[in-house]
Parts: C-alpha cells; structure tokens; sequence
C-alpha cells in the first residue's frame, strides 16, 4: 500500500497541471465572451451568440487580446467579403434572373468589389492603430451589405439570395467596430 503513495501523487501532479493548462487554455474564451457580452448589450445589431460562435472559430482566438480580436473581426469580414464577391459571380453566370434580380447583383458585385480594397485598408490602420479610418472603412462595408440587400427588397414579391451573407457581413462589421470603440475607449482612460 504505501509503495502507491508515490505514484498517486504522480498522478495528482500531473491532474492539476492539467488542470493549470485548461484554466490558462480558456483565457482567451473569457476575454471572448465578456466582450461579447458588453457588445451586444450596448449595440442591438450584435447578437451574443454570432459574436462567440464567430470570435472562438477563428485560429488562434483562445490566445487573443483585445487588439488580437479586432485583427480577427477584421480578417472574417475580410474572408467573408471574398467569398461573396465571388459567389455573386457564380449567381450572374446563371442566366434564369429576372432582369430586376441580375441588376441587383449586379450593383452587388460591385459593392463588394469595392470592399476587398477597404477591408484591406481598414487592416492596415487597425494594426497601425488609426481607428478613426479604419472605422470610416468598416463602416463603408456594413453600408454596403446593406444596400446590396435593400436593393432587393425595392420590388415586392424579390428574394434576396444574399440575405445571409449580407446580414453576417454587417455583424461582422459591428463587431469589428466595437472592438476598434473598446480598444479607444480603454486608452483613452489611461
Ligand atoms: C463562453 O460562453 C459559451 C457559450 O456562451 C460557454 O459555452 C462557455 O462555457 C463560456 N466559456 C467561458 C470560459 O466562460
Ligand atoms: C462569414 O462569417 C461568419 C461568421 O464568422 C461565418 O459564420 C460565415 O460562414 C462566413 N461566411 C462566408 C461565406 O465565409
């Protein structure tokens, strides 16, 4: 029995350094949650869930700061932004729209052409913390999913194809503008 001992607490070592590592592991998560949670307390665009699920895919979010999580905001609607052009594209080649509907993404595919360039910017002046443009060329993208997607709904009985990415797009940028708004204010309390 006592020739154990020394093996249980072998064990109990290594289960508290364990331990250790998932508490220091979920930093990131709490960081990810609180902000989180004061976003979409303070902007009604937010919803809590999107902000998380959004925030905790992204690689290296567990280990992220407050400036970490803007990079990431910035880089999803980046991504985001990518995709859609390109989706549009795809949706044009089809020939079966509606003349309205093709006009639509049509302007569509030109905003989000126009998108790519300023959510490169916008990571530009976010990592040389210039909010103030960066946040002139955030805003310009969540004006621009939203005019993609009012487009559509102009004439009755239209459904819009892009209401999804249209709508992850403007949280995307909504979160992105409220990290860019915490990371000001808190250097401004200094
Ligand atoms: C963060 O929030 C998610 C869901 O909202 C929850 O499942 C998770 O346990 C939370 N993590 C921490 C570390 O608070
Ligand atoms: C856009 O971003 C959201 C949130 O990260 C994600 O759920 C969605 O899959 C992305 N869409 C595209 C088309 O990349």
């Amino acid at each position: 029995m006592q020739k154990q001992k020394p093996f249980s607490l072998f064990f109990l070592s290594i289960l508290i350094m364990m331990v250790m590592i998932m508490i220091s592991g979920s930093d990131g998560q709490v960081l990810i949650n609180s902000t989180c949670k004061t976003f979409s307390k303070n902007d009604p665009n937010i919803d809590y869930n999107f902000c998380t699920t959004s925030l905790q895919a992204a690689p290296a979010s567990q280990c992220a700061t407050r400036q970490g999580l803007g990079t990431i905001a910035i880089r999803l609607i980046r991504y985001n932004v990518t995709d859609t052009r390109c989706h549009i594209k795809q949706l044009l080649k089809n020939r079966k729209w509606d003349p309205y509907v093709r006009q639509c993404l049509s302007d569509c595919l030109e905003l989000y052409s126009d998108a790519i360039p300023s959510v490169k910017a916008a990571m530009k002046n976010f990592n040389a913390r210039r909010f103030d443009d960066a946040n002139v060329q955030i805003s310009s993208i969540m004006d621009a999913s939203t005019t993609c997607e009012d487009g559509f709904k102009e004439k009755k009985g239209v459904v819009s194809p892009l209401s999804k990415r249209n709508g992850d797009t403007f949280q995307l940028s909504a979160v992105a503008l409220s990290v860019m708004r915490m990371i000001q204010t808190e250097s401004q309390a200094d």
